[in-house]
């Protein structure tokens, strides 16, 4: 996600639920292509990491296999869904689900210049305006795994053009349904579920009819629910200790990324969610958030908060 899911942030979720597979940011092609390499870095620990590429261009997908950190990731994914006005004005996102055509070209060129072991996958709504028929989702579908892809993430709803990417998310609605409907028709090729997906229960029905679950604001706005979808989905009990654990650990990471120069704002702000939901937790906000600006970041003081904090949620 934009401006959220950066490289601090996903090494905090793999903290939370190491069976998570993490996406980048959408990387615009032509930023990468002219020198711009800062949103294709990452620690060894975020992998399995997906690159999700932002272009409706076959010649800039040749180039971006050129620049070696691209060929680090494992997994190359397209992204079709993305209705910011920027992203329309460039004619990709999901300028490219009216364009099926150019679609195809795109996958094309994803599967001919990335190596085998890469899977190529596309992110998707289920239309865009009028173009809203299980008809045209199923063709466009079955034209992207024809061309190479071997991965639908679906966003479950369509996208309207002339709303904000905000309103986008939240006014035209659900339809988990055409979803299922993708998986029982295109058996062999996974089918990923997201949208409004908030509470690990539901996992449970959208696993017994798709491949997977993927999460975009929760991971974000509470992000200690990515471990209840973890040891929801593997089985796992929950430990009482975990988000303290959590918390000292990617302090460490913290204080190591500032040593190497990262910036102190972006990596400490990752933790103002940590107890969300839980008592005192505004408390915690106002700390991080002091913390984030402070001249000097006061580890040890974030760190015994956290213990204070964890105690008075597990009296
Ligand atoms: C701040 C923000 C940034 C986003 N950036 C991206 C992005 O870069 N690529 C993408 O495919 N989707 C992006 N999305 C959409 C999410 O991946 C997801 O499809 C959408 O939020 C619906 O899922 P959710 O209800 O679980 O949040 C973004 C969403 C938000 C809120």
């Amino acid at each position: 996600m934009m401006k959220k899911t950066d490289r601090h942030f996903r090494f905090l979720a793999k903290l939370i639920s190491p069976n998570i597979r993490l996406f980048t940011e959408m990387v615009p092609a032509q930023t990468i292509i002219f020198g711009n390499r800062k949103l294709l870095q990452f620690s060894n620990e975020e992998k399995p990491l997906v690159l999700q590429l932002g272009t409706g261009n076959p010649t800039d997908i040749h180039q971006t296999t050129k620049i070696p950190e691209v060929l680090d990731f494992d997994e190359i994914n397209l992204n079709c869904g993305c209705p910011s006005p920027t992203v329309q004005n460039g004619n990709f996102g999901v300028k490219l689900m009216l364009n099926p055509e150019a679609t195809r070209e795109c996958i094309r060129a994803l599967r001919q210049h990335f190596p085998d072991h890469m899977p190529i996958s596309i992110k998707i709504r289920l239309g865009v305006d009028n173009l809203y028929s299980y008809s045209y989702l199923s063709d466009y579908v079955g034209m992207a795994i024809q061309a190479g892809a071997s991965i639908i993430f679906v966003h479950a709803r369509k996208a309207l053009l002339k709303i904000n990417p905000k309103k986008n998310r939240e006014v035209p609605n659900l339809n988990y349904d055409w979803v299922y409907r993708l998986k029982n028709d295109f058996k062999d090729t996974q089918v990923v579920i997201n949208g409004g997906i908030k509470q690990a229960q539901e996992s449970t029905i959208h696993l017994s009819k798709v491949d997977g679950i993927m999460v975009g604001r929760v991971a974000y706005q509470n992000p200690m629910a990515l471990s209840d979808f973890e040891n929801r989905i593997f089985n796992i009990k929950k430990s009482q200790k975990l988000q303290l654990s959590i918390v000292d650990k990617y302090l460490e990471y913290t204080e190591n990324q500032l040593n190497l120069g990262q910036k102190q704002q972006k990596l400490v702000l990752n933790l103002l969610n940590i107890f969300s939901g839980q008592k005192r937790a505004k408390e915690w906000r106002m700390l991080i958030s002091e913390q984030s600006k402070a001249e000097r970041i006061n580890l040890e003081q974030i760190s015994n908060k956290a213990v204070e904090i964890h105690m008075t949620n597990n009296l």
